[in-house]
């Protein structure tokens, strides 16, 4: 069967979603950050990896860090990098999303790193790419409506195992809008894969969706039962641009019921960190005093997700 995201050879063709996505591959990429952490501190910081490459970043909908740390990540790679502005482009006079990856693809890509409302959308320019013979062309999928953001469950990953070291010990739950939450998607799938024996999920049933028992996480629908003894704790907005409405009494009702406060946060274990993949909307799914707290690993999730999409890009692009 067609696999868009392996290669016949099983090597990364494209990286579209943490599902499936073999443990030694997660591996190869956490291990490939790994090296990359240190050239952030150098003066400087660049390594030749992906000189004379062409990375497009396609960001159909909107992103502060996704975006600019891929942009970070393509230029110390040494690529040549092509923010492709859809507000301005030729998306507005009608041009479909495949006519614009073939001109883009014309003007020589080898990446592009996609970020569409619509789930699926990257894997529909992969499959386009397979059927057109464009081979040598990397997707990223930079977050694809409620489906997968697979970058942000391997960066967490990343900080999971820089804080914790051993997947198979942990207890973690993941708080808050799970039903709009590709972030929970590509989280859980990393999460089981890596054999994190306990994955919890904690929300109201109607930010639950069905089947979630399938992915093997346990369901909480009370808080405080939920963060019993956790050693890592992901929390996520309520995802509004997604919801058809009338799924939550209001944001100020859901602090009261699901709300990271200090207190909450003293039911997981003393040494539990806290990690959101942003944007935070303080006083709805966390308390100010966690976010800027000593449990938080917030700001340094952002800064380890350099060194992740440089290491998915520089393994996609053959190094
Ligand atoms: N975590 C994340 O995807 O953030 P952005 O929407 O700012 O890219």
């Amino acid at each position: 069967m067609y696999n868009p995201q392996l290669n016949k050879h099983g090597e990364l063709q494209h990286l579209l979603t943490t599902e499936g996505l073999p443990k030694a591959h997660i591996y190869s990429i956490l291990d490939t950050a790994e090296s990359f952490v240190s050239i952030g501190n150098r003066e400087v910081k660049k390594v030749p990896l992906m000189r004379g490459k062409s990375v497009f970043n396609l960001f159909f909908e909107n992103s502060t860090r996704t975006r600019t740390t891929f942009e970070i990540a393509s230029k110390r790679l040494s690529a040549d990098v092509i923010n492709l502005n859809i507000a301005a482009s030729s998306t507005s006079k009608g041009e479909s999303l495949l006519d614009t990856i073939d001109n883009l693809a014309a003007m020589h890509a080898d990446m592009f790193v996609v970020r569409h409302a619509q789930s699926g959308a990257p894997y529909l320019i992969a499959k386009h790419l397979h059927d057109t013979g464009q081979h040598h062309v990397h997707i990223v999928n930079a977050g694809d409506g409620r489906h997968a953001h697979p970058t942000q469950g391997l960066l967490d990953m990343y900080t999971i195992r820089h804080y914790k070291k051993d997947f198979t010990q942990l207890r973690v739950a993941i708080i808050g809008d799970i039903l709009h939450s590709r972030v929970a998607r590509s989280d859980i799938h990393a999460l089981t894969t890596l054999g994190v024996p306990e994955v919890r999920v904690i929300g109201p049933l109607t930010l639950l969706p069905n089947g979630l028992e399938h992915m093997g996480v346990r369901l909480f629908t009370d808080i405080n039962e939920g963060l019993k003894d956790v050693d890592v704790i992901i929390t996520l907005r309520l995802q509004h641009e997604r919801m058809n409405g009338g799924l939550l009494p209001s944001a100020q009702e859901f602090f009261q019921s699901y709300g990271l406060t200090l207190e909450r946060l003293a039911l997981a274990k003393s040494d539990a960190i806290v990690m959101h993949p942003g944007p935070m909307n303080r006083g709805v799914e966390i308390d100010s005093t966690v976010a800027d707290g000593t449990q938080a690993v917030i700001l340094p999730q952002v800064t380890f997700g350099i060194a992740v999409r440089m290491a998915v890009m520089s393994i996609l692009a053959g190094n």
